[in-house]
């Protein structure tokens, strides 16, 4: 092929789609992520063609169910068929570091074993139907402040355990076709430009076989990401950026196998692609019911005093009051914004089911956050002369490309709450949003709290199959509430300033940095509850050469049939490095008749109790007893086992002439060496410090051998370090 169509090859034609050239004919990618946003106006790259409108990531991530993932992605691979799209952009996994990000209603979890174990059922749905999948953003994109320039500032450990882990782990067990690097720098360096992130580890080290795409206007330097490992930039067509890459390979500035990489890559996708049929349609009833099973299972049930919820069908009037009864919030705004074959809302819905009086009042103006007491009074007034009011409050405005700027509900929002709970104390407050809202100290006066979040175009009667219990609700807090947003781990970090954002939580993101903190929360991580209530077992674990498993039997212990989402958090009492209370390692969501015990099973695989060590380089899974807390919450744990794994080979730190003499005395093999270096340095008035010895042991324990070799009455001189290093090591 000639150079130029190379070079072409390795940009877009258009908006969404990839350049044709010598042989090789273009594909379309389109967003993504929760339904299949194909352009339908050429004016206007945001108006998508009808999709359904599945419940975009916050809700789904709350089912915490990889299988309703699955037949997800299956439904949008499908539909991608349909209209001729051979790559959909998706599934976001980036981690909610910040309660305020912006597009956290496109991302699963501050978890990363959830978010990872999730997208890989996506991705596997949606690719098993011959259609690409995109993991984005690679990587560390977690605000939208500043979000095409600022660098995220973290260590390794960090980066590898917490940021990178989902993209890892979706990567080895599902093969993406395609990876989009994000927007940001990481410690300085363009993703998109970072050979570290996009072939030393995505490629050498995960074994990634697909293709590296850029986000939408990513690339700053074409022949420097190609350099890096990125194969096509996005959108197009930049001829200039074209006859920029030709230049260097001609040039020798380039080498020509990077840009014939690249190429082969893009035939490989375009090749792949061809081999699912385009299909006339999809059954689009099918799907719409499907959005809605997701995101029934996705509402999380946040409070029920004196069982106000499940509503009754009949024989209960009830006040419907708030504007997104009628006139649903349901996604965010964005490029992930799909225009829903159908809309569901929720008084339609709530006033089908019962056969008692619904009566509905706006109770505010959906755009204006400023309270309004003529709304407010009518909405009071139906609410005191109904047997129940359920009020509908939320967020009225998230999107890409804006951090929140607080958590609080607007004005108008809290104005109506109170007064509609003053005149009725048998009150529901149903929330939509796509990110936490502060929910205290307002939620004291409140027996019903439903966390509904933004939960896509069925949204309307999942909501109502939940209030009246035709779902028991199962949906799980994949993110913490705070009881305020300076609590937050992230909050002294968060957005950073002068290009650069500081994560200086570290590993400590979301509950793990509550727990280490030991403070209260609104609600906590893996919270959620259910109509009927379970008791746990106890809980036993084995060993097996690549995994761990623990059992544990649960009992519905309530008078109806429900679902229970069981989870594993493990901790390693006195590691060698600095850990968070409790990480979550595993989960099952089971379904449980009333009165029945199920014994439930959650694999651990052996890889994720590992650690990023960062003296080795590698993973490293540490030797002796780890315990696994089970229970209904991060904080709710009910039954706790402990287990010796066996450690990695090799895992030893390395003993250098800067190790100091506590390292030394710390490893077996160190301390006969050192020991005896001491014995061998006859008058020296050093004695060899014991662990114990109050005193000579923290004064010279905290000393490199290089240095105390220096010291006068060393025990030893320099070269004998140096001998002594080799030995250790040897
Ligand atoms: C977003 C991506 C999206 C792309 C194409 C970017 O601004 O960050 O998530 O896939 O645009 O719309």
């Amino acid at each position: 092929m000639e150079l130029t169509d190379q070079a072409a090859l390795t940009s877009g034609s258009g908006f969404w789609t990839t350049t044709a050239a010598g042989d090789v004919p273009a594909v379309t990618l389109t967003d993504g992520p929760h339904g299949v946003r194909l352009q339908s106006h050429a004016s206007d790259f945001l108006a998508g063609r009808p999709a359904t409108c599945f419940p975009p990531a916050v809700a789904s991530g709350s089912t915490w169910d990889p299988a309703l993932l699955r037949r997800m992605g299956e439904a949008l691979g499908d539909e991608c068929r349909a209209l001729d799209v051979q790559v959909l952009l998706g599934p976001g996994i980036n981690l909610k570091r910040t309660p305020l990000g912006g597009r956290n209603f496109e991302y699963f979890s501050e978890d990363p074993i959830l978010s990872g174990v999730l997208a890989t059922e996506w991705v596997r749905g949606l690719q098993s139907k011959g259609v690409g999948a995109s993991l984005k953003h690679f990587a560390v994109n977690n605000q939208e402040t500043d979000r095409m320039t600022v660098s995220a500032d973290l260590d390794e450990r960090t980066l590898r355990e917490v940021y990178l882990r989902a993209f890892q782990r979706v990567v080895t067990e599902a093969q993406p076709w395609t990876v989009m690097s994000a927007y940001n720098k990481i410690n300085g360096v363009y993703a998109s430009q970072n050979h570290w992130l996009l072939t030393e580890v995505l490629r050498d080290e995960w074994g990634f076989e697909g293709l590296v795409v850029s986000d939408w206007g990513a690339v700053v330097d074409r022949v420097a990401a190609l350099a890096a490992g990125l194969d096509l930039t996005m959108p197009g067509p930049d001829d200039t950026g074209d006859a920029a890459v030709a230049a260097a390979v001609a040039q020798g500035e380039l080498p020509a196998e990077v840009l014939d990489a690249a190429v082969a890559r893009i035939r490989a996708l375009v090749e792949r692609s061809r081999r699912a049929t385009r299909t006339d349609g999809y059954d689009a009833e099918a799907h719409h019911a499907l959005a809605r099973d997701i995101a029934a299972r996705g509402i999380v049930l946040l409070k029920n005093d004196g069982g106000v919820l499940p509503l009754r069908a009949e024989g209960q009037s009830i006040a419907v009051l708030g504007e997104f009864a009628r006139t649903p919030r349901y996604q965010g705004g964005g490029s992930s914004q799909i225009t829903p074959t159908r809309l569901d809302d929720p008084l339609t819905e709530i006033t089908a089911t019962t056969t008692a009086p619904v009566r509905f009042a706006p109770g505010y103006r959906p755009a204006d956050d400023a309270a309004d007491e003529t709304l407010i009074a009518e909405a009071t007034a139906l609410a005191a002369g109904s047997d129940v009011a359920v009020v509908f409050v939320g967020t009225t405005r998230e999107t890409e490309g804006a951090d929140r700027a607080d958590l609080d509900l607007p004005e108008a929002h809290l104005a109506l709450i109170e007064r509609v709970v003053a005149a009725n104390p048998r009150t529901v407050v149903v929330l939509s949003n796509g990110a936490v809202l502060r929910t205290s100290p307002w939620d004291a006066a409140v027996p019903g709290l439903v966390e509904a979040w933004l939960l896509g175009q069925a949204g309307g009667s999942a909501i109502a199959d939940v209030l009246f219990g035709r779902v028991d609700p199962s949906g799980r807090l994949a993110e913490t509430i705070p009881l305020k947003l300076s609590d937050h781990p992230s909050y002294l970090d968060f957005p950073g300033e002068n290009g650069h954002v500081r994560h200086g939580e570290g590993l400590h993101v979301g509950y793990r940095g509550f727990d280490a903190r030991e403070q209260p929360v609104a609600y906590p991580f893996g919270f959620g509850l259910s109509y009927t209530t379970f008791s746990y077992g106890e809980a036993t674990a084995v060993a097996h050469a690549d995994s761990v498993e623990i059992t544990v039997a649960v009992t519905n212990t309530g008078g109806r049939d429900g679902r229970e989402v069981v989870q594993v958090y493990a901790a390693k009492p006195g590691s060698r490095v600095r850990r968070a209370p409790r990480e979550l390692k595993g989960f099952a969501s089971i379904p449980i008749a009333a009165g029945a015990t199920e014994t439930v099973t959650v694999r651990i695989p052996r890889d994720d109790l590992a650690y990023w060590d960062t003296r080795l380089g590698r993973w490293v899974v540490e030797d002796g007893d780890y315990t696994f807390a089970v229970g209904a919450s991060s904080r709710d744990l009910r039954t706790t086992v402990t287990l010796t794994v066996a450690g990695s080979p090799d895992s030893r730190w390395p003993l250098t002439a800067a190790s100091t003499v506590a390292e030394w005395m710390a490893d077996p093999r160190g301390a006969v060496l050192l020991r005896d270096a001491f014995a061998a340095g006859g008058d020296s008035p050093l004695m060899v410090p014991e662990a114990g010895d109050e005193g000579p042991f923290e004064l010279l324990g905290g000393m490199p051998l290089d240095r105390l070799a220096l010291f006068p009455g060393s025990p030893f001189t320099i070269e004998t370090v140096t001998d002594l290093v080799k030995r250790a090591n040897a």
